[in-house]
């Protein structure tokens, strides 16, 4: 649920050091990097969007990539005092900052807490040499495993990301390589089926993913192994301790606002009852009630606990039975795929894997 005023803030930094193979994501290379420069920029903006959103309450900060390791500290100090003088914050507010194992320092981990940042989300992808090797990854699993251990002794917030259904790879590693990240005692983990995306290196050499049948076994394996091991899945990729659920990530699927500031970041707000998507620097465009309702419908059946009818009404103000398909809804309900309570709309765990062709029976 939302209050009227909260805000979620996502800072992009679209830099690497290196291009991973199988990354669609926007990104540059970090070479010839003005840091400041773009700091400045950032800081610009979020003045601008302050003009905009005066009366917010911020509840989230994310500095997501690319690869946000590589802002030096004391410029992550700079853009959390910003916003922390431009709008009031949450007594508890959630910063997070991915980290690539390829940015680790003596001190990185610390600095980063110095300046502000009380959640880590370490991209470990794999932990096992091979694996890592083919995802073009520049860190081995001794540098992940040191990252881990630091992390978990410098914050008490953190999370990992793992991707699986690599080509080669067996149930039993994976199995392996799930025992070892619950071992560190994180409290949340991302784990994303590997996607040859268009137009990566990936694709251009033909890379074929594991067959749909493997990877649908590793992906039920994997809600198994970590329910038991105390992180539900709360959504389609994450998993967490309970209460350690990402708040910010929360924002995006249960439709709050936010902010996006960065190279290809994104936001959506809404002011006077409008709906503005916004892309950075500051191009907006107005939303129909309707095309919010998509998006609404489109992220909340991403959660284990779905669609909040009265959340959604108040978002969007339409009925979310007259935004979707009745005759297709119940028969997905009949084949067990998605469940409609009194107050919730939900995918069942067979409909999970299935979301993409739910979702595009129930939205006409
Ligand atoms: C925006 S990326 C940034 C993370 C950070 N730069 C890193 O690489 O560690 C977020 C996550 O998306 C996942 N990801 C990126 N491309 C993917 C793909 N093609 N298939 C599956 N997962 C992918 C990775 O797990 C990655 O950690
Ligand atoms: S996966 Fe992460 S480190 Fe690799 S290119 Fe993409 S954003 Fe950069």
């Amino acid at each position: 649920m939302h209050d009227n005023n909260d805000i979620a803030i996502y800072i992009h930094w679209p830099f690497c050091k290196s291009k991973c193979p199988y990354c669609d994501f926007y990104k540059e290379l970090y070479i010839n990097i003005n840091q400041d420069d773009i700091i400045n920029e950032y800081i610009t903006s979020l003045y601008r969007y302050h003009e905009l959103l005066p009366d917010r309450c911020v509840k989230s900060v994310f500095f997501g990539g690319g690869t946000p390791s590589l802002i030096l500290p004391h410029n992550i100090e700079k853009i959390l005092n910003t916003v922390c003088k431009l709008w009031p914050l949450y007594s508890d507010p959630e910063i997070s900052l991915e980290a690539n194992p390829n940015t680790d320092s003596a001190t990185l981990f610390s600095d980063l807490k110095q300046a502000g940042i009380n959640r880590l989300s370490l991209g470990v992808q794999a932990l096992n040499d091979t694996d890592l090797h083919f995802l073009g990854r520049t860190h081995n699993t001794a540098d992940a495993r040191q990252c881990l251990e630091k992390i978990v002794k410098t914050f008490d917030n953190h999370s990992a990301d793992l991707i699986y259904a690599r080509p080669e790879q067996k149930l039993a590693q994976w199995h392996d390589e799930l025992k070892e990240i619950t071992s560190y005692g994180l409290k949340h983990l991302s784990l994303y089926q590997l996607t040859i995306e268009e137009n990566t290196v990936f694709a251009r050499k033909n890379i074929k993913p594991l067959s749909e049948d493997k990877a649908l076994e590793m992906y039920k394996f994997s809600g198994d192994f970590l329910a038991a091991k105390n992180y539900p899945q709360y959504e389609v990729s994450n998993y967490a301790v309970p209460q350690f659920a990402s708040r910010h990530n929360l924002t995006y699927w249960q439709g709050g606002e936010y902010i996006g500031i960065g190279k290809s970041a994104h936001g959506r707000l809404k002011i006077n009852n409008k709906h503005i998507a916004t892309v950075y620097p500051f191009i907006d465009e107005e939303l129909t009630q309707q095309q919010r309702a998509e998006e609404l419908i489109i992220m909340g059946l991403r959660l284990t606990k779905g669609i909040d009818k009265k959340t959604f009404k108040k978002i969007c103000g339409l009925n979310l039975y007259d935004c979707i398909n009745l005759s297709k809804l119940h028969i997905l309900e009949e084949l067990h795929l998605i469940k409609d309570t009194s107050d919730h709309l939900y995918a069942t765990k067979c409909g999970f894997p299935v979301l993409n062709q739910i979702i595009n029976e129930l939205c006409v």
